[in-house]
């Protein structure tokens, strides 16, 4: 509870941690070896965050997806040096919600968050009871799901050098759910929600049970649903999220949850990525063991879910973003980069990420209709400060009521166009950033920043 009388201190580490028994790797973490505590907020109240670097490097603490304040939003511009405490403490006024935290240090972003830097931030709403299971790591479980690669001795190999993961992102060969290789979590005969993270570098995943069974869709990033969508399939980007409930009453043997293999969306042009990882298989992802916990869960789903309304109502202003990769500068940024210049060939409209360049300047409160493409390959793109609404994908409308309010949205060539209304301010010393969420996109440049006065 990050919430109470008391501050909650949160102090970023050097670790060494475990994925495979037997082995040990050097890892970063918040309060442990490799992650962080799930820290939990109310509605309501203000959140006392007293984030303590213990590293050997300037970190931050970012609230993805939280509604807070530029100067409290743990941006770039909040990096601060080992030693040092950074004192959080914004009011929670986001309806109930699974968000997350992470470090977003510019440039180094990718390799924190890949060794440890990221934990859950949940958000609850006492006032707007869900009726969905909530006996927390019972049958409310939160899973961070993230690729990793190891060398032969176990140790995490973080290894950006090549084309692939320049142009793709980073993605490992081995998945881990919360900092484990291939767990199995028991789980109560009955009604399970599962809160879902997708916290890998770059790896897009299509999550199904092996078993083709149904579930419910109950919350995306920004908080819950109307109404349970039944679905037998959920796809999330880098850093999205989505809360499911899964019946498990009826079953005796293990369940198993699995991706397909889809790399980095499987998405660039003309196959240019296909081969090697991503070619079509499937991923293991995790075992349920139902019957070997206990648990209370309510045994229906609720028809009708307490979801935040949607009224941002008409924009006063139409914005266009286009996240843009040089393909015909490729070789030359790779040949820069072995020969030590910089040169960055990500940036949106045309722009790398500049720290001290602000490229909009939004008035709170009002609405913009946000135009967002990305003409060379599938980008999740992020936005501080907000929760938005997805209203047109490839020029189709959306359903709100299956979408719900997001803050990573997938972009193709086709565009989408998202709603956006933000009522935190933000000045020019600690603006928000949007951007996309591939973390090694992010850090080499694919990133803008605004302020909201
Ligand atoms: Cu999850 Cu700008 O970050
Ligand atoms: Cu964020
Ligand atoms: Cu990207």
């Amino acid at each position: 509870e990050a919430d109470g009388a008391q501050p909650v201190t949160l102090t970023a580490r050097k670790g060494s941690h475990a994925f495979v028994p037997g082995t040990q790797t050097p890892t970063l973490g918040y309060e442990a070896d490799y992650l962080g505590p799930t820290l939990r907020v109310r509605r309501g109240r203000t959140a006392q965050i007293d984030v303590v670097n213990r590293t050997d490097d300037v970190v931050t603490a970012h609230w993805h997806g939280a509604h807070v304040p530029g100067n409290m939003d743990g941006g770039p511009q909040t990096a601060f040096a080992p030693g040092q405490t950074w004192s959080a403490r914004f009011d929670v006024h986001h309806p109930a919600a699974t968000l997350w935290y992470h470090s977003h240090v510019h440039g180094k972003t990718g390799p924190q968050v890949y060794h440890g830097l990221a934990g859950l931030l949940l958000v609850d709403d006492p006032a707007a009871p869900d009726g969905l299971p909530s006996d927390y790591g019972v049958n409310d479980i939160p899973l961070v799901v993230q690729d990793r690669s190891f060398d032969s001795s176990g140790r995490l190999v973080y290894d950006i050098s090549g084309m692939m993961s320049l142009m793709g992102g980073f993605l490992g060969d081995t998945i881990c759910v919360n900092g484990a290789v291939r767990p199995v979590a028991d789980v109560p005969r009955g009604l399970v929600r599962l809160r879902l993270l997708n916290g890998s570098n770059a790896r897009f995943y299509d999550f199904t049970f092996a078993d083709g069974r149904q579930f419910h869709q109950v919350a995306s990033d920004g908080g819950l649903l109307p109404a349970p969508v039944a679905r037998n399939r959920i796809a999330l980007a880098p850093a999205e999220r989505a809360e499911i409930v899964v019946d498990f009453s009826a079953d005796s043997a293990p369940v198993r949850l699995i991706s397909s293999d889809l790399a980095q969306g499987g998405m660039m042009g003309g196959g240019m990525m296909g081969g090697g990882a991503g070619s079509g298989g499937t991923l293991d992802i995790l075992t349920f063991s139902p019957g070997s916990a206990q648990g209370n869960a309510p045994s229906a789903l609720p028809a009708a879910l307490p979801a935040p309304p949607f009224d941002l109502g008409a924009p006063v202003r139409t914005r266009e973003f286009r996240l843009d990769m040089h393909a015909g500068s490729m070789i030359g940024s790779m040949a820069r980069r072995l020969f030590g210049a910089t040169g960055s060939i990500m940036g949106i409209n045309g722009n790398a990420y500049d720290m001290g360049r602000i490229d909009a300047a939004l008035t709170l409160g009002e609405t913009e209709l946000w135009r967002v493409s990305a003409p060379m390959m599938v980008h999740p793109f992020h936005v501080h400060g907000c929760s938005f609404q997805v209203v047109s994908r490839g020029g189709q409308p959306v359903d709100p009521a299956t979408e719900g309010h997001k803050d990573v949205v997938v972009v193709d060539a086709s565009g989408v166009e998202i709603l956006v209304q933000v009522n935190k301010k933000a000045d020019a010393a600690d603006p928000f950033m949007l951007h996309c969420h591939i973390l090694e996109h992010e850090d080499a440049g694919m990133m803008a920043q605004f302020t909201v006065t």
